[in-house]
């Protein structure tokens, strides 16, 4: 059978979807065609949950960068293919055609070359959100190395720990980078990280906040003064080195149940197929649209919305560096009104903190070039989702929930615009390839309409994680071995009355905090590091703008000080450690936890408690310590 790359109707949709299940290797062999390959491959699909292993287009080669620029050049050679708008309104933006773009990766590959990165090595990138990040990571796909791309809110600490673990030899970074009226200085912080990263030999860094720097000879370049060197050299032409399908493109680290962030690995032509395939249809692509989506690239959003699908479909992708509500809540309407976005895909978080300004702030905004809307990352309210719909798309246009994972490459469960149907805070159905399933805690498959239950995947596809770096059986143990032959994807979800997919939130110990995902036993020993402090346990409670806000409670037997302080001295210590963004919301000093005799706190309790569900705390008699259930009650904050 034969069916367009971009769906077009409702109806096809149902076609494309049934065709898609019934013949996945057809199907995705026959998306495969658009894209530029070396080499041909030998074999769609070959798979095994028990195992986890998974291969798509074995034996194919090609290069995403090349997808990503070469093949746009000759018919749309001047087409911007990166607008970039700057943290503050008063500088200048900025705009990359693709010949531009192609020019510079191929500029900076050779810088990469010339520093010692070969094909198969791991180059850390922490950055800002500037054109400089896009054409680190695309240098690198040219070339074959794998980057992993650091969010700039992680620590010294968590940037230690993820170069230590992927055993990069190469770090690039900016001095600074600027988020609304602060400065964030990101050398400073890889020079505390680097004591203890013996593996990194090279540091580029590219000038941008003029935050003054230490730089190290033998250790610390300038982008400028590489690139600089290139250009002497008259920018010789780079190829872009052959990968085979299954070679990793990148690694980027996610929170999971452990402590230790585990580094999720997507392979070249399986993401690639998916980022494409994704975007083209979820966001029904046009030729000439601007394409807005404000993740930071530090995260799976980023990596796939902001660079890797826009630019493999030849589209123009619009990234900016600040905030939304800096100098003030317009920033974001002011930006789609300059640049004519088509698109604006964001998160629940930053609606919500728009929320809370006044609409005035949308009012002399010309937003009529905006065609869809979109978010992802966190479940949206009601409220936040018709706020959006009817300030930013005039209650005209469609609204878009995208459900996905660092894990999945691309959005899995989401409307495509204008075809498929929406439903206020539902992401609706899945795209073709994903057969979602819902079972209870016995693992037992839940039929039929309106019905709850763990959301789990059953059949592999193109973009979803290979394995976790370094770690298979990890891998295996966390997304294969609970439930037999399904990927368990960590969040619950509802199948409504209409057959649609709401997802209900984690049902693991992983929190939603702002959009950004974080383990409750990961922000534990962070809080236990702190001098004083004997045992902690976290949970997540409601948040009025965070979705999720941080509620710890925390034995403490130390320097005795005004709690104040020791709760700033709590939260310092959390933010060194892991990063700002790991702050408790609300600290509460308790005398002891709820434990079982066993000893096993008892997170349910605690959980209700932070919720302010007091009356709902179920069955206290099986701990060894009942009062403390009720001293921890009347301390609530
Ligand atoms: C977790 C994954 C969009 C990818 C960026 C986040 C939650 C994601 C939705 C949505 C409800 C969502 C899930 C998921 N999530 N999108 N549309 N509705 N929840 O990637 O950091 O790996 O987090 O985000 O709980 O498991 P991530």
């Amino acid at each position: 059978m034969s069916y367009p790359y971009q769906i077009q109707s409702y109806e096809q949709y149902r076609s494309v979807y049934a065709e898609s299940i019934h013949h996945p290797e057809a199907f995705w062999a026959g998306v495969a065609g658009h894209f530029s390959w070396h080499k041909k491959w030998e074999q769609v699909l070959e798979w095994d949950f028990k195992t986890a292993h998974i291969a798509w287009f074995k034996g194919a080669q090609l290069n995403v960068a090349e997808n990503c620029l070469d093949r746009h050049l000759a018919a749309k050679g001047d087409q911007p293919a990166l607008i970039w708008e700057p943290n503050d309104p008063e500088d200048a933006s900025r705009t990359l055609t693709y010949t531009e773009l192609h020019h510079k990766v191929m500029q900076f590959a050779h810088v990469l070359k010339n520093n010692g990165v070969s094909k198969g090595d791991r180059v850390c990138i922490y950055m800002g959100m500037i054109p400089e990040l896009v054409i680190a990571m695309l240098a690198c796909a040219r070339i074959g190395a794998v980057h992993s791309v650091i969010f700039g809110g992680f620590s010294a600490q968590s940037i230690a720990d993820r170069i230590q673990d992927a055993e990069a030899n190469t770090v690039i970074t900016c001095d600074g980078a600027y988020r609304g009226n602060k400065v964030i200085p990101l050398k400073s912080t890889i020079d505390d990280a680097l004591p203890f990263c013996p593996s990194v030999k090279k540091v580029i860094v590219c000038t941008h906040t003029r935050t003054p720097v230490s730089m190290l000879k033998g250790r610390d370049i300038w982008w400028e003064d590489e690139v600089a060197l290139v250009a002497e050299q008259g920018n010789p032409y780079i190829a872009p080195e052959s990968m085979d399908a299954e070679d990793t493109l990148f690694i980027l680290y996610t929170s999971g149940s452990t402590g230790k962030p585990k580094g999720v690995v997507h392979t070249t032509a399986g993401y690639l197929v998916w980022a494409n395939y994704t975007f083209v249809n979820v966001f029904q692509y046009r030729q000439g649209d601007v394409h807005f989506c404000t993740a930071d690239i530090g995260w799976i959003t980023g990596h796939t919305s902001v660079v890797y699908g826009p630019l493999s479909a030849g589209a123009t992708t619009l990234m900016y560096e600040g905030i939304p509500t800096w100098p003030d809540a317009g920033r974001l309407w002011e930006i789609v009104e300059k640049h004519k976005a088509t698109t604006l895909f964001t998160a629940p978080t930053a609606i919500r903190s728009l929320m809370g300004f006044n609409t005035e702030f949308l009012k002399d905004k010309d937003l009529s070039s905006l065609k869809t809307l979109g978010t992802a990352g966190e479940p949206i309210n009601s409220e936040a989702w018709h706020w959006f719909h009817k300030n930013a798309g005039k209650s005209s246009i469609p609204l878009v929930d995208t459900w996905w994972q660092t894990e999945t490459g691309g959005p899995m469960i989401g409307s495509l615009s204008g075809v498929t149907p929406t439903k206020v805070s539902c992401a609706t159905l899945p795209m073709p390839g994903i057969q979602p399933v819902l079972v209870d805690e016995q693992g037992h498959i839940l039929e039929g309409n309106d019905v709850s239950g763990n959301l789990c995947i059953k059949f592999p596809w193109p973009g979803m994680l290979r394995t976790t770096y370094g770690d298979h059986e990890r891998f295996r143990q966390t997304y294969f071995s609970t439930y037999e032959n399904m990927y368990f994807t960590g969040d619950g979800c509802m199948r409504d009355e209409e057959g649609f997919y709401k997802i209900t939130g984690r049902v693991d110990d992983v929190l939603n905090v702002s959009g950004h995902r974080l383990g409750t036993a990961e922000v534990e020993n962070a809080i236990n590091m702190h001098l004083g402090v004997v045992e902690s346990a976290i949970v997540g409670y409601p948040h009025d703008v965070k979705g999720e806000g941080i509620y710890a409670y925390i034995v403490y037997k130390g320097h005795e000080d005004e709690d104040n302080l020791t709760r700033q001295d709590i939260a310092l210590t959390v933010s060194r450690i892991i990063g700002p963004i790991a702050k408790p919301d609300k600290i509460q000093f308790v005398r002891d936890l709820p434990k079982t005799r066993s000893g096993k706190i008892m997170r349910r309790i605690l959980r209700k408690i932070a919720e302010g569900e007091l009356n709902q705390l179920g069955d206290t008699s099986t701990l060894l310590d009942p009062t403390v259930v009720e001293e921890i009650k009347s301390g609530r904050l």
